[in-house]
Order: C-alpha cells, then structure tokens, then sequence
C-alpha cells in the first residue's frame, strides 16, 4: 500500500527526517528556503500531510485551496501562523508539539532576564569591538535580580516554568496576570500571588516576562499605555509571540527610558526585526531560538511524528489542536 506523503517545509533535525523518511513517502526541503505562499499551495495540493513550523504563513487565503493535505503537523507548540477556522473548514486537522519544550523556552527567558538585568550583551559587544579598557568599580554595572519581582502574563506551562526558575533558583517574588484562574497549588508552590488586572500587576514588577499565546486577544497587549504603567527600572522580556508587544512603542519606551531595558527573542515581522530596536544599547535581541536545543528539537520532531501516525491509524492524534 503507498505511504501518506508528507511535505515536510524546513530542515529538521536528521534523526528526525530519517524516521520520517520510514514511516512516509516525504519530500524535504533540503536547502531549508522559507515557503513561498505558492509553494504552500503546491504543496497542500499534493501531500496528505504538511508538516509545517511557524515560518509558514498559512492564512485562510492560502488554506482556501482544496487541496489533498488532511493534517497539518506543525513542528512547534505556537500556532498562531495557522487559521485554524480555516482548516476546520477545509477539514484538516491541525496538531502541535506542546511540553516537549517547556523547560528549555523557560531556561531562555531567564537568560534574557539575565542578560537584560547585567547588560550581558552590551558587555559582549564592547569586547568584541576591543572596547575594553579593563575592570573598574564603576564599569557596565546593572540591576540585581535576587529577591526581585517578576511579573508573569500567561501561566501556562512555560510561564510556570519561568516563574519556578526565578522564584526557587532567584529568590524572585512572583505577581502573576492569566485569563483563567490559576490553581492553588500551582501558586502556593511559587509563593505567588494572582492579579485580576494586568494594569495592577505592571506597576509592581521589576521584571515582566510573556508567556501568553498569540491571537486577536494579546494583540499588542503591551502596547504604550501598558509600558508606561512599568517602572522606569523594569525590564520587558518577550519569548511568546512578537505580535503581543507593540515594538515601536518598545523601541520608544527604551530610548526615552519609561522602562530600563527588554530582553526579545521573538518579534512581530520576524525575521525583520523593527530597525529602532537594533540601534538600542539596552534591548537584548535573540533571533526566535527558545526551543533551540538538540535535545528538544528532536523531540518536537519526534512529537509531530506520534502526532502523524495516530492521525494515519485512524485515531485521534495526541496534540490535536481545537
Ligand atoms: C514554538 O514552538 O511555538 C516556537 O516558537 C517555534 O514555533
């Protein structure tokens, strides 16, 4: 009997494009190009399975197509690149690659929270430049982190996973702002306390890091208004989705000092980056790289793969997006 084909739109890992390769008739990408819209409607066309990640903008537009494609297998656990309406429309199911990442997307805010509160790149930058004159009392000193407060917007997994960092390895006070009510022992375990109002929240952190997902709903939800409410000494840190974080009014709120610094590794055009921001001594920019470890991207791949052959046996697969 053929296999399903699946068309696969980046290199993945090759541990991952080998399994891949045995279980479906694949067709990689071997020079790892970002699809054009056409090729993604080539390519829903032609495969039973699109194994997409989140530089595939797949909009209503380019889902309109009838195509063949029944499951699109996003390498990934944001899928706010995909109109879901859309596929549930043409009768595709969507699935996504969630927990695989968690602890190493949470490990990156930290990093950017580090790096923003101790200037690390600026540090990098003078160095490298040979800029360095040698050490003095007085020299790129920053802000400290322990015994600070961290304010969290989103207490999903990865939110939680940032805030168990900073509360147990920190010794940071925990405020948090999510949708829905988030369980008492979560919070007792964190020692952290839940605000009904991002508004209340921002005043009281010295450090505001996003974890919510992407949609109509958090689009620019830190947009001026929501900067000025920070602390002139508070530190903006974004691993979630660009799109939530008005980066011109970042740009502005950097160079005009509202807050003192952002720690970014996602943006809202990506990979353009807003041109003000790169010009900034005090924003840390990191180029989309939260799940970047080997470790994790071979278990994302190897995650979209579960999801695939359930989806094929004719069973639910386990991280069917709704
Ligand atoms: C994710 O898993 O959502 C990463 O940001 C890559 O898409």
């Amino acid at each position: 009997m053929a296999k399903p084909l699946a068309v696969v739109t980046r290199r993945w890992p090759a541990s991952v494009e080998a399994r891949l390769a045995d279980a479906f008739d694949v067709r990689l990408n071997a020079d790892d190009h970002p699809f054009s819209a056409d090729e993604l409607r080539a390519a829903l066309t032609d495969a039973d399975a699109l194994c997409a990640t989140v530089t595939d903008d797949l909009s209503a537009e380019v889902l309109s197509v009838s195509g063949r494609t029944r499951i699109i297998a996003n390498f990934g656990v944001g899928v706010n690149h995909i109109a879901l309406g859309a596929a549930r429309a043409q009768g595709i199911a969507v699935t996504n690659t969630p927990d695989v990442l968690t602890e190493c997307t949470a490990d990156l805010a930290m990093a950017l929270l580090l790096m923003s509160a101790r200037r690390a790149g600026e540090g990098e930058r003078e160095l490298r430049a040979g800029k360095w004159s040698g050490w003095r009392p007085t020299h790129l000193t920053g802000t400290r982190v322990w015994g600070k407060t961290l304010g969290v917007v989103g207490m999903g997994r990865i939110g939680i996973a940032t805030a168990r960092r900073a509360h147990q390895g920190f010794g940071m006070r925990i405020l948090c702002f999510n949708r829905s009510r988030v369980s008492g022992t979560v919070l007792g375990d964190l020692a952290a306390e839940q605000l009904d109002s991002l508004d209340a929240l921002l005043p009281q952190v010295d450090f505001l890091s996003l974890h919510c997902p992407a949609n109509p709903e958090s689009h620019h939800l830190i947009d001026a208004a929501r900067l000025a409410r920070m602390r002139p000494s508070a530190h903006l840190i974004n691993t979630a989705r660009g799109s939530v974080v008005d980066e011109a009014a970042l740009a502005e709120a950097l160079r005009q000092g509202v807050i003192a610094g952002a720690g970014l590794d996602v943006y809202e055009a990506e990979p353009e980056v807003h041109p003000a921001l790169a010009g900034l001594r005090n924003a840390v920019l990191l180029p989309h790289m939260g799940s970047g470890t080997d470790a994790t991207r071979e278990a994302m791949g190897m995650r979209v793969l579960d999801n695939l052959k359930a989806f094929f046996a004719g069973q639910k697969p386990p991280d069917l997006c709704d």
